[in-house]
């Protein structure tokens, strides 16, 4: 029993009842209502999940007013200055870096999974070129499950690890072919001398035709982004996953239902929304009209790219994001770049506002990835398609951690039910 109690009066007669309150390692402490319903017959209500914890987790802590990212206790900031993705990946997974020696055995574990099953490619053609990417995602990673199904035994921790091999080795793949595909360009195989963000590169640009090259400024940006979009806790794509996991579906239907949750513009599918805001915006001049019409809430107008439930402090991703842009853009002779200036003239005139300020919302992780893809020759549809290949492994870590906590049920939330109570049939003769 934990030593500090939290009780709950009623003012409807029902006895007042103690429950127990955890601390974490850091962070708010949480008071447990597990038992509330069978001790009192009544239910929490907490739409939208804003005072709730639907787990118990060790792989990323946020602190959203200080604006701090750990992954497994290591600042953001740090592991984005020094580590490769697939270190990070590692971590998040393992909770541990790796020694020279796992990093080697990890990344060469992956390198050899990229390759995706040959009859997949196939899978693509039943869709029509101008499908959106995540349409295609969604579909092509549930489809997984029916290609990979020799390993699908979820309490087996060696099936496990095949599939999270498997889905973090296989993601880049699957995206670049995505693009290729509505390209009308050929699929490129994976290629086994490249690192992780390279073969990705260069599936997606390289050609049969032509030598291909890694930038390393280049390939540098995209490590560092997929870095910054690892894993974020308990957001609604992960929470999807969890969920689903929950019932005991395989890791493939979960991270398809991840990437579902994802795709939609007030989550990851901000990254695209941002860019086509700042086509509409167009010109800095047109700026104040624009933010006269989010604080009017005019036809649902919204500053994309800003705001967060937990972040009430500038998104340390976002401030990374905005350095690897300048980057790129000075890397790429893009110096006097209309979209960043009109970006970076949104952000002060949003940060000196008093509607954003009393609301605490500030730029958060797609403000400005969306501005570095463009650079990149990235069309703005695969912006969310490589959120999701980033992603992945944050799911499929916390998707792993879901099975292995034994306090795990299947999430089944209740309901304050406010519809009608019984009532007769009527036929339908006697309907007026
Ligand atoms: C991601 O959760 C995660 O961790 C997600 C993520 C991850 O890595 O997994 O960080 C990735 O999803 C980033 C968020 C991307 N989304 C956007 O950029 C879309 C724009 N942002 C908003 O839709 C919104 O800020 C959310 C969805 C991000 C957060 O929503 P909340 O916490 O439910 O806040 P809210 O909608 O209740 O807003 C509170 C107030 C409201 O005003 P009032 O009703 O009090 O007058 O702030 C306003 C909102 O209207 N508001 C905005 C705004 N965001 C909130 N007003 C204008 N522009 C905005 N962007």
């Amino acid at each position: 029993m934990s030593e500090k109690l939290a009780t709950l009066s009623f003012s409807d007669g029902t006895p007042s009842v103690d429950f127990p309150i955890y601390s974490g390692t850091v962070g708010p402490d949480v008071v447990d209502v597990r038992a509330l319903y069978a001790k009192t017959g009544k239910f929490t209500f907490d739409p939208g999940f804003m005072s709730t914890a639907s787990c118990r987790s060790n792989i990323t802590y946020i602190d959203g007013d200080k604006g701090i990212l750990m992954y497994r206790g290591y600042p953001i900031e740090q592991l984005a200055e020094n580590s490769d993705f697939l270190e990070v990946a590692y971590l998040i997974l393992n909770g541990e870096l790796p020694n020279a020696a796992q990093k080697k055995e990890f990344d060469d574990t992956v390198t050899k999974h990229t390759m995706v099953h040959e009859q997949l490619s196939f899978f693509f053609r039943g869709f029509r070129r101008d499908a959106h990417p995540m349409a295609v995602l969604v579909g092509v990673v549930g489809a997984l499950s029916a290609f990979y199904h020799d390993a699908l035994n979820i309490n087996d921790p060696r099936d496990r690890e095949i599939s999270a091999y498997r889905l973090i080795a296989k993601l880049p793949t699957i995206t670049a072919m995505t693009y290729k595909y509505s390209m009308g360009q050929p699929f490129m195989y994976p290629k086994n001398e490249l690192s992780y963000v390279e073969n990705f590169l260069y599936m997606m640009f390289g050609t049969p035709c032509e030598e291909w090259k890694p930038n390393p400024v280049l390939t540098r940006a995209v490590e560092r982004i997929l870095i910054l979009h690892a894993d974020h806790e308990q957001n609604a794509s992960t929470s999807t996953v969890r969920l689903a996991g929950s019932t005991g579906a395989n890791p493939f239907a979960c991270i398809a239902a991840g990437i579902a949750s994802l795709w939609g513009p007030a989550h990851g599918g901000a990254n695209e929304a941002v860019l086509k805001m700042l086509d509409e915006i167009g010109d800095v001049k047109n700026i104040p009209a624009f933010i006269k019409r989010v604080k009017e809430k005019d036809g649902h107008a919204m500053l994309m790219g800003f705001g967060h439930r937990v972040y009430k402090n500038y998104d340390p991703r976002a401030k990374l994001i905005q350095q690897t842009c300048h980057e790129v853009l000075a890397e790429l002779k893009l110096k006097d770049n209309k979209l960043i200036e009109l970006a970076m003239a949104l952000e002060k005139v949003a940060l000196e506002d008093d509607y954003f300020i009393q609301r605490k919302l500030y730029p958060n992780v797609d403000f400005y990835s969306g501005i570095v893809y463009k650079a990149l020759g990235i069309p703005v549809s695969m912006f969310t398609a490589i959120f999701a290949l980033a992603r992945t492994t944050g799911w499929i870590a916390q998707w792993k951690e879901l099975i292995g906590d034994t306090e795990q049920k299947i999430g089944r939330p209740r309901q304050l039910f406010v519809g009608a109570t019984k009532r007769d049939f009527v036929p339908l003769a006697k309907r007026k």
